[in-house]
């Protein structure tokens, strides 16, 4: 096992009703900012229920915070916070809405161009603020990780810090059963993918992570496909709300290596033809694992063995069927597994090679040596 430095900060309060309790998480004479997306927060009832359990604290809304965050509108967000000298932010909504709060954190007290926090300025202070998760998928409400989109760049970029931890995240897996099919089946692809970026690279006798990983793999695998029949099932979105939140808040990415290869290669997907993160994760994955088949070769068995159960077949006929079994997950899920379902073809590729090198994105994964080439041949063989 590599060395590691665990911290994670932030307190879940998990479960029904569990919203009253945000009385008793935010300063009681905190004036508060509470972020939230286009409308889903509001229509849904949620919003009320949070400023009913802030009670006579003043607060601020900021509406608006769009599906892959902006600059341009988290910047208006951070104007208001310095004019109305807000001091505890409330995001209510999903990844984005979260990821955006926490660019906010960090922005309203940079000292600087707030951009240059997503080019790897140094922050060393945020704002204190917590989390109402409304769509389990991307970990955002308990990890240190945000990721912003400059729409007039068409530049999609990540940073991480350990002031942007949410103090405390709420999960009520009733609030997920107002998401509509296409978000849930994004949510399973996109945790699934989480927890391969950190499990598919190489052994190092990381045997608790590995575990943790392959069960919450095999959970996503059992209850991604019957959420989409039973979208009433309270137990069914309990867990795959708390998998979503295992999967990237440091469990089981601590002592093993990283690659993030697929997530920086489908973060210019989303920012040149805004396709839905989780979409892009299953278009490039299955062509990444293949194209990297060597490197990760132990691995890929290891995950053929414990995850799809495959005994038969040499070792090459069980790497290619765990993949095969992987594109089928996310097709059975409602997700392509292909640039042409979005009408994307070689001229595309080569656009997106631009951008990987634009943004230095030019030796990824867990070996440093996903280059401009291999990109290509992994977005090639996702045509
Ligand atoms: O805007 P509203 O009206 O609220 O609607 C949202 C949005 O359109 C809707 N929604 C959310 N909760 C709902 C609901 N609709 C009905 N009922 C509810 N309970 O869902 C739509 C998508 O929301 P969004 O927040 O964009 O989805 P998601 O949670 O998948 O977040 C995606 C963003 O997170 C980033 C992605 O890059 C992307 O920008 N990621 C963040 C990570 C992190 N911080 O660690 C890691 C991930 O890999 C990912 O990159
Ligand atoms: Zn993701």
């Amino acid at each position: 096992m590599l060395n590691f430095n665990y911290y994670n900060p932030t307190r879940i309060r998990f479960g029904k009703d569990t919203i009253a309790e945000i009385d008793s998480l935010v300063p009681s004479d905190a004036k508060v900012m509470i972020l939230f997306g286009g409308s889903s927060a509001r229509k849904t009832g949620t919003l009320d229920e949070v400023k009913q359990s802030l009670g006579n604290r003043f607060i601020v809304e900021f509406d608006g915070i769009e599906p892959n965050p902006t600059y341009e509108t988290l910047m208006k967000a951070v104007a208001q916070v310095r004019e109305q000298n807000i001091d505890f932010l409330l995001a209510v909504g999903g990844g984005s809405v979260i990821d955006g709060t926490k660019f906010v954190a960090a922005a309203a007290v940079f000292d600087g161009e707030p951009w240059d926090i997503l080019m790897g300025a140094k922050v060393t202070q945020a704002m204190p603020f917590g989390s109402v998760l409304t769509l389990p998928a991307t970990g955002s409400e308990m990890n240190n990780a945000s990721v912003v989109t400059r729409k007039s760049l068409q530049a999609k970029l990540p940073f991480r810090n350990d002031l942007v931890y949410p103090q405390f995240s709420i999960l009520d897996p009733t609030k997920t059963f107002t998401l509509p099919e296409r978000q849930v089946a994004n949510g399973v692809v996109d945790a699934f993918v989480h927890i391969t970026e950190q499990y598919l690279t190489y052994p190092v006798n990381a045997a608790v992570q590995d575990r943790f990983a392959e069960g919450l793999l095999q959970t996503l695998i059992e209850l991604g496909p019957k959420v989409l029949v039973q979208p009433e099932d309270y137990d069914i979105r309990a867990n795959l709300m708390w998998v979503a939140t295992m999967a990237l808040n440091g469990t089981i990415g601590v002592g093993v290596p990283h690659d993030w290869a697929t997530h920086m290669i489908g973060h210019e997907l989303t920012a040149l033809y805004d396709i839905d993160h989780a979409r892009t994760l299953a278009i490039v994955l299955p062509a990444l694992l293949q194209c990297t088949k060597e490197a990760k070769r132990e691995k890929l068995l290891q995950y053929a063995d414990r995850v799809w159960h495959i005994s038969t077949g040499t070792d090459d006929e069980r790497i290619d069927a765990a993949i095969a079994k992987t594109k089928a997950f996310f097709e059975a899920m409602g997700i392509a597994t292909h640039l042409s379902a979005y009408d994307l073809d070689a001229s595309h590729v080569e656009t997106v090679i631009k951008q990987l090198e634009l943004h230095g994105m030019v030796a990824l994964g867990e070996h440093g040596n996903i280059d401009s080439a291999m990109s290509r041949d992994i977005l090639t063989l996702a045509l």
